[in-house]
């Protein structure tokens, strides 16, 4: 029997994201053997371009070794490019002929198709359209059409989209990706609460007094902020990325390992979720440091020509989460995001309460914290006291530590991005939003969202490569955040 055929059709081809990483993870995934054999992979956009323009666009990000030059070569071999319009029928009846081609030269075997729309908001609608009009399957093999963000704007215009999506696609065919969901310590989230009897007494309100999901750049919005001034860090990174942690973070036991079973509990999550208030955030924007060591450091967010020059919108926010569940209800979850602060790191930190009738010296018995870095550096510690080692009876803050570059030596972690493209063939929706998570998402953030804008509320300004406004530590500290300061995880030299 001849292998079956599979086409990956990238539309936005000549953008940023297909560049920098649709293709590189095509090559990785490719080079690594991981792809169905008989594939072809297809750019589509309007500019004028030839398979080897497209080639030297991505060719830097995808870090070819001298080994590989010849798998390199092959992997272009499978690359071709269609030069069409977004919203005539021409460029996409071509693509079908092309996949009807294909399917000739693989003994008449039906293509699986994956569609990725890598593409700007305002041609998204006709893209999909002409897409679901001219190049689906022809119901014996199967299409699916992955999608990035920005989905919507707001409530409004996300539910919208997915009305839009709807009427043409069927939910398992439809692959919203928010790429923190294939990163490692993401995925390890649900292992370690459900894998591991001696957390899951103790994740609730009766332990844990707060929870964290933090991210932070250390660099600004460089050439992006066009684009990030109509979006800001809330809608960028807040609505989806550290929406996901946190629902991973928060919810029940999922009936199984099936994609509806673990989706139906995030949804729960999210449903239970108050609707953040303006009370509860902070937001800052970042203006020029000189005298920060970064090549960026000397331009604020405002400096960039993109940017109006009374623009409010955030590049940190905070917000404080309130889940209204027989689980979580008191526990604050802190959401903090923001571009050119101090480091880049990525972390969930769980801060569990004051034991119970101390009987230490006041103030020697520090909150016991488990952290899990998503990155630079994934690990998972846990922060506790111990005695104080030698001769003492004192105590003393340490760590018990599953940095995995020390555990885990040999083992490369994939991209992001490599492990959800191999789910999408794979057909294991686990890892995507479903149509009513991403609704739910959109309903707490979207009314402070509104309000932020409508009343023109200026970002507290906060300098680049600092740890961003005080203000936000001061609120967290408001919902009884601890932050002693008498103690620095340090990633262990290998
Ligand atoms: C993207 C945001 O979704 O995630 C960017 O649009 C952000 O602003 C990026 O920089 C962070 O991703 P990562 O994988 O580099 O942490």
């Amino acid at each position: 029997k001849f292998e079956t055929p599979y086409v990956f059709v990238v539309f936005g081809a000549s953008g940023d994201l297909a560049k920098k990483k649709i293709y590189p993870t095509l090559w990785w995934l490719f080079r690594d053997n991981l792809l169905p054999v008989n594939i072809k992979f297809v750019g589509y956009a309007r500019s004028d371009l030839t398979v080897c323009k497209l080639r030297e666009s991505f060719e830097k990000f995808c870090k070819v070794r001298e080994t590989e030059k010849c798998a390199f070569d092959d992997f272009i071999k499978k690359c071709s490019y269609i030069q069409g319009q977004y919203d005539t029928s021409d460029g996409f009846q071509r693509l079908q002929s092309s996949i009807d081609d294909f399917q000739k030269e693989s003994h008449d075997q039906a293509v699986n198709r994956l569609y990725y729309l890598a593409l700007p908001p305002a041609v998204f609608n006709v893209v999909s359209t002409e897409l679901k009009k001219n190049c689906m399957d022809r119901g014996d093999s199967w299409t699916r059409v992955i999608i990035e963000k920005p989905f919507g704007h707001d409530l409004k215009s996300s539910c919208e989209l997915s009305t839009h999506l709807a009427q043409l696609f069927k939910e398992d065919q439809i692959y919203r990706i928010d790429h923190y969901l294939g990163k490692e310590m993401v995925q390890n989230l649900m292992v370690m609460r459900f894998g591991n009897r001696i957390l899951a007494p103790s994740w609730n309100r009766d332990h844990i007094a707060s929870v964290m999901i933090s991210f932070k750049e250390d660099f600004g919005t460089g050439g992006r902020a066009g684009y990030f001034d109509t979006a800001g860090i809330i809608r960028d990174v807040m609505q989806n990325h550290l929406m996901q942690i946190l629902t991973l973070v928060a919810m029940e036991k999922p009936a199984s390992l099936n994609a509806e079973d673990i989706r139906d509990e995030k949804v729960k999550v999210l449903k239970a979720c108050k609707v953040v208030e303006l009370k509860d955030v902070v937001v800052g924007q970042y203006v020029a440091n000189p005298d920060f060591d970064h090549p960026e450091a000397s331009q604020g967010y405002k400096d960039d020509k993109s940017v109006p020059a009374d623009s409010t919108t955030p590049t940190y926010a905070l917000a404080v989460l309130h889940i209204n569940n027989e689980r979580w209800e008191g526990v604050p979850f802190f959401l903090r995001c923001g571009k050119a602060l101090n480091e880049k790191k990525a972390e969930v930190r769980i801060q569990f309460k004051e034991v119970s009738g101390d009987i230490y010296p006041s103030g020697e018995l520090k909150r016991s914290e488990l952290v899990m870095r998503v990155q630079p550096n994934e690990a998972v510690y846990m922060k506790l006291m111990t005695k104080k080692p030698g001769m003492g009876f004192g105590v003393e803050e340490t760590e018990l530590d599953l940095t995995y570059n020390n555990r885990f030596k040999d083992v490369r972690l994939p991209d992001a991005y490599e492990r959800l493209f191999l789910e999408v063939f794979m057909g294991s929706q686990i890892n995507f939003v479903r149509t009513d998570e991403l609704e739910y998402a959109w309903r707490i953030l979207t009314p402070v969202l509104e309000e932020l804008e409508k009343k023109k509320i200026q970002p507290v300004q906060y300098k680049f490569g600092s740890r961003g406004p005080t203000e936000g530590d001061d609120l967290m500290q408001k919902y009884g955040f601890i932050f002693t300061g008498t103690y620095k995880w340090v990633a262990p030299k290998l």
